[in-house]
C-alpha cells in the first residue's frame, strides 16, 4: 500500500496541438500555486528540454524547489522489461538455455506492443518511486501510442485470466496424474500459477490507478480546427473501451476571433480551458510565466 499518493495527470491529444507546451504551462502553474510538481515526458521523441532550455535525462532534474523535470527514456525500459522477462523464463524453463534465449530477445526488442508495455512498466516505476511530489503530470506520445499505454492493463488482465484457467486445468490433471502414482495430492503450490497471479494483481493495481477519477486525470488537447476535433472524439470512444474519461479539455492556440460554440457544444459535459495563441513559442521559465500571468491562470505580483 502507498502512504502517499500524488495525483496523476496524462495530456493527450493530437500530434502538434500543444500537449507539450499545455502540459509546461499547467505544471509551471500548479507549481507556483505551492505543489511539488514532476513534469515527465513519454514521448519517444521528447522536447519537455526545449521547452525548458533544459538539458534533460530519464530520472527528475530539479528546475526549482517544486518542479522537476524529466524525459523517460524508452529504450532503457524496454532493456529493463526484456531483462526480467529472460531472468523469469530462464528460471522457469531451464532447459531453454539450449535455443539461444537471447538471440530470441533481440528479435522481440522490435516486436509491436513492447513500447507499450515498457511505458506502463516506467509509469508503475514513477509512481511508485517519487512519493515526495504532490503531483505527477506525463505527457503523452502520439494518439496511436497513448491509446495502446491506456488499454494494455486490461487486455493483459484478459490474456493473463485465460491462462490462469489453463494453468488451473493443468494443474488438476497433474494432480489426477500424481493420485495415481503416488496416492496422494501434489501440495507443492505452483510457482507459474503464481507467477501469473502476481502479474494478475499487477495489472489490476494499474488499472485501479487509473480508473480512479478522484486520482488520475486525463487532459485532451485541442485546437479549434476539424482534425484535431475529429482525433478528440476518438480518443474519447478509445478510452471508454478502457473505461478511462477524460476530465478537461484544453483548447490551445485559441483564437476569440474564430467560433467557439459549436464545438464547445459537444464537449458540453467537460470542463474546459482556453490557452490563448501566443505571438511566439512559449518556451523558457520566464515566459512560460509570463503567458501563465497574462493569461490570468496566475495572478501577477
Ligand atoms: N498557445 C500557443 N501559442 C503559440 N504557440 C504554441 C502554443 N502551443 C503550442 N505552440 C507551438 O506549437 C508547436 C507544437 O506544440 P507542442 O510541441 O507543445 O505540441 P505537442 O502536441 O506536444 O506536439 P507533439 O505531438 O509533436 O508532441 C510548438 O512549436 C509550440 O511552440
Ligand atoms: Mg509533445
Amino acid at each position: 500500500m502507498q502512504e502517499k499518493r500524488q495525483k496523476i495527470m496524462f495530456f493527450l491529444g493530437k500530434g502538434g496541438v500543444g500537449k507539450s507546451t499545455t502540459s509546461s504551462l499547467y505544471a509551471v502553474e500548479r507549481s507556483l500555486k505551492g505543489e511539488k510538481v514532476l513534469l515527465a515526458s513519454m514521448d519517444p521523441a521528447h522536447n519537455l528540454g526545449d521547452i525548458f532550455k533544459m538539458q534533460l535525462k530519464g530520472k527528475p532534474t530539479k528546475l526549482n524547489d517544486n518542479l522537476s523535470l524529466c524525459e523517460i527514456n524508452l529504450d532503457y525500459w524496454v532493456d529493463s522489461y526484456l531483462a526480467d522477462m529472460q531472468k523469469q523464463m530462464t528460471k522457469s524453463y531451464a532447459y531453454l538455455t539450449a535455443l539461444s534465449l537471447d538471440k530470441h530477445f533481440e528479435i522481440i526488442r522490435y516486436s509491436p506492443g513492447i513500447e507499450e508495455y515498457a511505458l506502463l512498466r516506467s509509469f508503475s516505476y514513477f509512481i511508485n518511486n517519487y512519493m515526495d511530489f504532490d503531483r505527477i503530470i506525463f505527457d503523452m506520445p502520439p494518439t496511436g501510442l497513448t491509446l495502446k499505454f491506456f488499454s494494455l492493463p486490461k487486455i493483459s488482465q484478459i490474456w493473463l485470466e485465460k491462462l490462469v484457467d489453463l494453468r488451473n486445468e493443468i494443474i488438476k490433471k497433474k494432480e489426477i496424474v500424481t493420485k495415481i502414482k503416488f496416492g496422494k495430492v501434489e501440495i507443492e503450490r505452483d510457482k507459474l500459477l503464481n507467477k501469473l497471479n502476481s502479474q494478475l494483481n499487477e495489472y489490476s493495481e494499474v488499472r485501479e490507478i487509473l480508473e480512479d477519477a478522484e486520482r488520475t486525470e486525463l487532459i485532451l488537447v485541442m485546437n479549434q480546427d476539424k482534425l484535431s476535433l475529429a482525433e478528440s472524439k476518438l480518443i474519447i470512444e478509445k478510452l471508454k473501451i478502457s473505461k478511462l474519461k477524460i476530465s478537461m479539455i484544453f483548447i490551445n492556440k485559441f483564437n476569440a476571433d474564430i467560433p467557439v460554440k459549436e464545438l464547445e457544444a459537444q464537449f458540453s459535459n467537460y470542463k474546459i480551458r482556453h490557452y490563448p495563441l501566443y505571438k511566439e513559442s512559449i518556451t523558457g521559465i520566464e515566459r512560460l510565466k509570463e503567458y501563465l500571468t497574462e493569461n490570468k491562470f496566475i495572478q501577477s505580483k
